[in-house]
């Protein structure tokens, strides 16, 4: 991208709740923005956004909406970002996007600054921002991966219903509050009552039984890793919080790695906060962690029924390093 003093920045989807958060982000971590566009569906065009204390008019997407614009943050779902994101970039964009439809393109780097930065540098006009769960999770594995090779990976997901989407948070909302005043809720977005439930089903169902987005976390973490050889699998959860996505993982090393250790590593890895001092009750919680940018790591234990073997508690906000602020990060990368 060329570089200049500020850049002509679209955002994509800035009605809902990620664009929303990317705007927010934009503006606290002062990127240099010379023109903030925000795009969303034709029923919110005519709206206002706020940025740096302006209201900005929203516009509806457009096959046009991207002349003159250096950098396009998508966060309107799957649908949209295939169609637009390659209409942006040949538009001369570069398009950060944060859905899933270019991620395991193998012409589109999927990159987590903390873990792969370099791998901005081969993109060719789209560079994807990986899946919530993945971002935390390789965020807090890269450094004991890199001391001591992590060859296997299960992971348990307890995904906040913020990764939904905005309609999806007001769906919890309305089913607390009937439930409350003893009426049955009626569920729109989610296939059950979400509100006081677990649902072990997040996106859709492939044929193995596992769920698209149990897979994304196995593809995603071996290409942004650079590692086709570590095993992953993954039973991932949607449960009645707003904000925060936490997760069980359990590793196998190649090599030894104590709890200690593991602390230690972790307290000097970029992004990465350690909370762990269960005498003292201290470990990471989505309520403490929403609208934080680290991820936070807890309840390290060696796994005591095989030799090279950890668990890990990793929480972190999924709208912002789960989303947000890992494409804003991006965008810092790209400008140098
Ligand atoms: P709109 O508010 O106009 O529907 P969330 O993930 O929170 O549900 O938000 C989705 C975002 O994607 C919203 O900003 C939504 O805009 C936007 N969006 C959905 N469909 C389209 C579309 N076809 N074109 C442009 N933006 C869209």
């Amino acid at each position: 991208m060329k570089k200049k003093s500020a850049y002509h920045v679209a955002v994509v989807g800035a009605t809902g709740a990620v664009g929303t958060q990317m705007i927010e982000t934009l503006e606290e971590r002062k990127f240099p923005v010379d023109r903030l566009i925000p795009l969303a569906s034709a029923r919110s065009a005519g709206g206002t956004v706020s940025f740096n204390g302006q209201d900005l008019t929203i516009e509806a997407l457009t096959k046009e909406s991207f002349a003159g614009v250096d950098l396009a943050l998508f966060s309107a779902g799957t649908d949209v970002s295939r169609e637009y994101a390659p209409i942006a970039a040949k538009a001369g964009a570069v398009v950060i996007d944060n859905s899933a439809a270019w991620r395991m393109d193998k012409d589109v780097p999927l990159v987590v600054p903390e873990v792969n930065p370099a791998d901005i540098k081969w993109h060719k006009g789209i560079i994807a921002n990986p899946n919530c769960s993945t971002i935390q999770m390789v965020v807090a594995l890269k450094p004991l991966h890199d001391q001591v090779r992590i060859k296997r990976i299960v992971v348990t997901t307890f995904q906040s219903v913020s990764g939904t989407g905005k309609e999806a948070m007001d769906e919890l909302l309305d089913e607390c509050k009937a439930l409350l005043s003893f009426t049955e809720p009626t569920p729109k977005v989610y296939p059950y009552q979400i509100a006081f439930n677990c649902l072990p089903h997040i996106d859709e169902f492939l044929a193995s039984g596992y769920t698209k987005e149990e897979m994304k976390m196995v593809n995603e973490t071996r290409k942004i890793l650079g590692d086709a050889s570590i095993q992953v699998t993954a039973t991932t959860v949607r449960v009645p919080v707003y904000v925060g996505h936490s997760e069980a993982v359990n590793i196998e090393t190649e090599r030894k790695l104590t709890a200690n250790e593991a602390r230690a590593i972790l307290s000097d890895a970029p992004g990465v906060l350690v909370y762990d001092d269960p005498a003292h009750k201290l470990y990471p919680m989505p309520l403490d962690v929403a609208g934080k940018d680290e991820v936070y790591v807890g309840r390290i234990r060696e796994d005591e029924s095989i030799p090279n073997g950890l668990n890990l508690w990793v929480v972190a906000d999924n709208l912002r390093k789960g989303a947000a602020t890992n494409a804003v990060q991006i965008a810092e990368l790209l400008i140098g």
